[in-house]
C-alpha cells in the first residue's frame, strides 16, 4: 500500500477524510507521518503520537533551516506521496525539489483563480458564481503547479466567507481522496509541466 505523509497546520479535516477512506478500505494506503509547523495544531491529535512531528518555524534561524529539518523528518518515513492538506506555510525550493513529483496540495479555490490566502472572501468580493477546490502538484511557485482535479460548488446570494468555506470543504474531502486513490494506484505522474494518468497526458500546464 502507498505510504502517505501529510503536512498540515490546523484542524485536519482533510487528514481525517484520508484516515476514514483508509479505514473503510477505499484507499489502499497508510499514513506514515503527520507534520506540522504548529505544535499545538489539532491535526496532530488525529494520529498516534509516534506518527507526529512538529516544530515551531519561528524557532529556526531561516526558512531554509526549517524546511531542511522538515524535509529530513518527512524523508525519514519514506513516503511515496507527500500531501499538503491545510499546510499554511510556503514550502521553499529546497523542500519542493526534494519531493517534486510526489508532492501534492489541496487549495480552496478553482486555480488559477485565487492562489494564496482568503480565497473565499476574494471569490465573494468578485461576485463569482462558482467556487471550489483544486488538487495540484506542488512547484516552487505558490499554488501554481499543474492541476490534477477540481471540485466546483455554487456561490449563493447570501453566502459569507464562512458559509462558502464550509461548502467548499465538503467537496475537498472526496476530491482529495479520489486523487489519492489514483496516486496510490501508481496511475498518476508529473513529467515536467505535464500530468499523466495511466501514461496518457491528462493536463498540460501553461
Ligand atoms: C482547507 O480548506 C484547505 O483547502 C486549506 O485549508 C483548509 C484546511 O482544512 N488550505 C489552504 O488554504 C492552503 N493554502 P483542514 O485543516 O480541516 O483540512
Amino acid at each position: 500500500s502507498a505510504r502517505i505523509a501529510v503536512l498540515a497546520s490546523g484542524r485536519g479535516s482533510n487528514l481525517q477524510a484520508i484516515l476514514d477512506a483508509i479505514s473503510v478500505g477505499e484507499l489502499p494506503a497508510e499514513i506514515v507521518g503527520v507534520f506540522s509547523d504548529k505544535p499545538a495544531a489539532a491535526v496532530l491529535q488525529r494520529v498516534a503520537p509516534a506518527l507526529r512531528w512538529s516544530a515551531d518555524a519561528r524557532t529556526f534561524p531561516s526558512r531554509e533551516a526549517f524546511d531542511a529539518a522538515l524535509a529530513d523528518a518527512v524523508a525519514a518515513c519514506r513516503p511515496d506521496w507527500v500531501v499538503c492538506a491545510g499546510y499554511m506555510r510556503i514550502l521553499g525550493d529546497g523542500f519542493v525539489s526534494r519531493f517534486r513529483g510526489r508532492l501534492l496540495n489541496i487549495h480552496p479555490s478553482l486555480l488559477p483563480r485565487y492562489p494564496g490566502l482568503r480565497t473565499h472572501a476574494r471569490a465573494l468580493a468578485d461576485g463569482q458564481r462558482e467556487h471550489g477546490a483544486s488538487v495540484h502538484f506542488v512547484i516552487p511557485e505558490l499554488d501554481a503547479g499543474a492541476v490534477i482535479a477540481q471540485a466546483v460548488v455554487p456561490v449563493r446570494a447570501d453566502d459569507d466567507a464562512e458559509a462558502l468555506a464550509t461548502r467548499v470543504l465538503a467537496v475537498e474531502h472526496p476530491l482529495l481522496v479520489a486523487v489519492l486513490r489514483l496516486a496510490a494506484a501508481g496511475r498518476l505522474a508529473e513529467h515536467g509541466t505535464t500530468i499523466t494518468l495511466d501514461g496518457h497526458a491528462l493536463f498540460t500546464a501553461l
